[in-house]
């Protein structure tokens, strides 16, 4: 849907489409997003697999070197390969035709993951290996690393700080991701629009500055354009289209955004996008603020 749409779009190491199958169902390019793994090997044979599938640029997410507690996928109990019990059994039965329709599915488990990393053979053993693989002593040098691993451009993914901005801009980052990663991390972090300008003001005119995090709406997106993003990306918002309708609320997603910022920028009285900036709008004075 996003390509049809003509917008970029980001596969995860953690996707049920492998690299490889993506690839070869699209001609646009697209990014590839790696978690900051421990296992070298497997690490440099992500970046090789990405490089032959031609992905354009590699994301790197530095806001996940653990798993911050989800309430809500605690409490319902979601498990990677999920856990049948009396009530997801129950609730199984009351969505027959998408469960028809899984039963055929080829893809049902992480292709980037079973196969290819060293002990994961089927998914029984990936729950395992995903509680071991990601290094929790994530550092600087470690992204370092990871940069000098990788020819092309390099996004990184969850910068909420300008002193972290600095940093990315130091360790060679092409752009950042101003994220808090949908709020799904640590809980009580600040927003990333809140964010953004401080951001903007550190390192705004030195690297290419994205941002993600409660997008909903075509509004969202000409806020943190005229605040100086040069992107925005979405995360649960295409789920939401893809949970109603399958791939045609994806693109339905992307229409009512792209309408939505269309309008909102005709009522601010902007033609393009690159000319949106903080004329558009109405800040409170301390919005920036510097906090102790
Ligand atoms: C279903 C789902 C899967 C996600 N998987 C990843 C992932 O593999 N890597 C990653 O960096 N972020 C992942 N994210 C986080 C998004 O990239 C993004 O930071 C976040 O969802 C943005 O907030 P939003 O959901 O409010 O748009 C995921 C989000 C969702 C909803």
């Amino acid at each position: 849907a996003a390509e049809k749409f003509g917008v970029p779009f980001t596969l995860s190491t953690m996707s049920i489409c492998s690299i490889e199958d993506v690839a070869s169902h699209t001609n646009a390019p697209f990014w590839f997003q790696v978690y900051t793994l421990k296992d070298d090997e497997f690490m440099k044979r992500l970046f090789a697999r990405a490089k032959d599938a031609k992905c354009s640029a590699l994301v790197i997410t530095v806001d996940l070197q653990i798993m911050g507690q989800r309430h809500k996928d605690l409490k319902n109990g979601l498990s990677a390969p999920p856990k049948l019990t009396p009530a997801s059994i129950l609730n199984l039965a009351t969505k027959v035709p998408w469960g028809l329709e899984m039963l055929q599915t080829k893809r049902r488990f992480f292709g980037n993951i079973v196969g290819h990393a060293k002990g994961v053979t089927d998914p029984t053993s990936l729950g395992s290996w995903t509680a071991e693989a990601f290094d929790p002593s994530l550092d600087w040098e470690r992204i370092k690393q990871f940069r000098s691993w990788w020819d092309g451009p390099v996004i990184l993914k969850g910068i909420l700080d300008p002193e972290d901005a600095k940093k990315a801009l130091a360790v060679g980052a092409d752009a950042i991701v101003v994220s808090n990663h949908g709020g799904r991390q640590l809980d009580g972090a600040l927003s990333s629009i809140r964010m953004l300008p401080q951001i903007m003001d550190a390192v705004g005119d030195k690297i290419e500055v994205h941002l993600d995090s409660g997008i909903r709406s075509g509004q969202d997106v000409l806020k943190a354009l005229a605040l100086g993003a040069k992107g925005t990306m979405i995360g649960r918002a295409f789920v939401y289209g893809l949970g109603a309708m399958g791939e045609a609320g994806v693109t339905k997603t992307l229409q009512v955004i792209h309408k939505e910022l269309d309008t909102t920028m005709a009522l601010c009285g902007e033609r393009n996008v690159a000319d949106l900036g903080r004329h558009n709008l109405l800040l409170p004075q301390d919005f920036a603020t510097r906090w102790a």
